[in-house]
């Protein structure tokens, strides 16, 4: 594990995180190991070795520039929910051959933009399948498309990340499966490449993507008796990681493969969907404790980072373990960790069991690459983090704070 205590001290790889705070202006901060994404990485390639696959890192966990081009090196493929990650990925270098674009929401541009470079496209909907043949028509050029199943099985997870149940607003309606094809195959300039299911986020049972490629298999042999000549199956992402630190044995990416091995025949490739299991546990959130207080009943720890820097607590009610990266010695206390921000959702934890800290200590949330500076915001008018990476035994910046002045550039010419 990248993340580790040496004589009281938390450690990233090489490196003291303390010593790492001092040297920096700014907090709170991000710190990612290079490390740690290296391997979260090679376990996926080493559970597929053997099989044909593309490993399509989902770009929304994270969309660092320099971690999409360390993914890219490692041989990475990506996937992309809007044109922006396509512009992204293009900027890290990612072959937009092998990225598919998925979305219940494609706009028209998103799907131009997409075709004209090559991008496989999801079809989501009826409208979606429309607006993909408009914007193939538009440039007179095939496009490779899948269909998005809604395989309809339970991922035993929030709701809010739950995506491949029936009541879900992703994939198209199973009833429906021929009326699409029929469209498909009148229409020459598309041209079905795969199926596309994704169950949702945080699954901890292998089970579940068994009985889902199962079902994904009996489709593409129902398609192809169509006359259909297949080539993916892309199962998603949604893996998930061990943020509870419980001592629970999680699944991993070889558990997942070799749960479907069997399942898949030599004319399939394999594509999967991975974010936060290659990025997840590869970053810690590294703040400054600004006090300590107490309402009578309750303790409050107050940091640096907010729901603003870090929203899945508040959100999704997520678990995201907390540590100090130092030796502290005050009583120790049952704690809410809490943020500055004018907001009663505002808080990174809750019913910790801490020591009491001193202003300055350096705190940190785990498990904070994946979802966690990918969806922070400018709430109360907090300025986007700086982002660092630890590589070996030296660190560099990935991503420079967000200041005032940039903030204020969305106004420039206006007033
Ligand atoms: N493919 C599709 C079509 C997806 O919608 C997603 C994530 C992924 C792949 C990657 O899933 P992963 O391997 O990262 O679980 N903001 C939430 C997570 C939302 C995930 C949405 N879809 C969170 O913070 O937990």
């Amino acid at each position: 594990m990248s993340f580790h205590f040496r004589d009281g001290y938390l450690y990233c790889d090489e490196l003291r995180i303390k010593d790492i705070q001092e040297q920096i202006p700014e907090s709170p901060f991000y710190l990612y190991s290079l490390r740690q994404i290296t391997e979260n990485y090679r376990a996926y390639a080493a559970a597929l070795e053997g099989i044909e696959s593309i490993i399509g890192y989902a770009i929304k966990a994270n969309n660092n520039l320099a971690i999409l081009k360390h993914l890219r090196e490692l041989g990475s493929g990506a996937v992309l929910v809007s044109g922006n990650e396509l512009k992204m990925a293009l900027a890290a270098g990612f072959d937009p051959k092998r990225t598919v674009l998925n979305g219940n929401g494609k706009t028209i541009n998103e799907l131009i933009f997409a075709a004209e470079h090559g991008v496989m496209i999801n079809i989501d909907s009826e409208f979606d399948l429309e607006h993909i043949q408009q914007a193939a028509r538009k440039l007179g050029k095939p496009v490779g498309v899948f269909i998005r199943i809604n395989p309809d099985v339970d991922p035993e997870v929030h709701p809010y990340v739950s995506t491949g149940i029936k009541n879900s607003k992703f994939g198209i309606r199973n009833e429906q499966l021929h009326w699409f094809l029929n469209r498909i195959q009148a229409d020459p300039l598309l041209n079905l490449v795969g199926v596309h299911c994704h169950l949702g986020s945080t699954i901890k049972k292998i089970s579940i993507f068994r009985d889902a490629t199962a079902l994904m298999m009996q489709f593409i042999e129902v398609i192809r008796a169509e006359g259909f000549n297949l080539k993916y199956l892309n199962i998603g992402g949604g893996l998930g990681i061990d943020y509870e630190k419980r001592g629970e044995v999680l699944p991993t990416p070889a558990d997942l493969i070799d749960s479907i091995r069997d399942l898949l025949t030599d004319e399939v490739v394999l594509i999967m969907e991975p974010g936060r299991s290659i990025i997840g546990n590869s970053a810690v959130f590294v703040n400054r404790v600004i006090g300590e207080k107490t309402n009578g009943n309750k303790h409050f720890i107050v940091i640096d980072g907010s729901m603003a820097e870090l929203i899945r607590p508040s959100l999704y009610d997520a678990y995201q373990h907390i540590d100090f990266i130092e030796p502290i010695d005050g009583e120790v206390k049952t704690y809410d960790v809490v943020g500055p921000v004018c907001e009663s959702a505002d808080f990174l934890g809750k019913d910790r069991v801490l020591p009491a800290p001193h202003e300055g200590a350096g705190l940190v949330v785990y498990d904070a690459g994946a979802y966690c500076y990918a969806m922070s915001s400018n709430y109360n008018l907090k300025m986007r983090p700086p982002e660092y990476l630890v590589d070996g035994d030296r660190f560099i910046q990935i991503r420079r704070t967000e200041t005032f002045d940039d903030y204020m550039r969305l106004f420039d010419g206006l007033t």
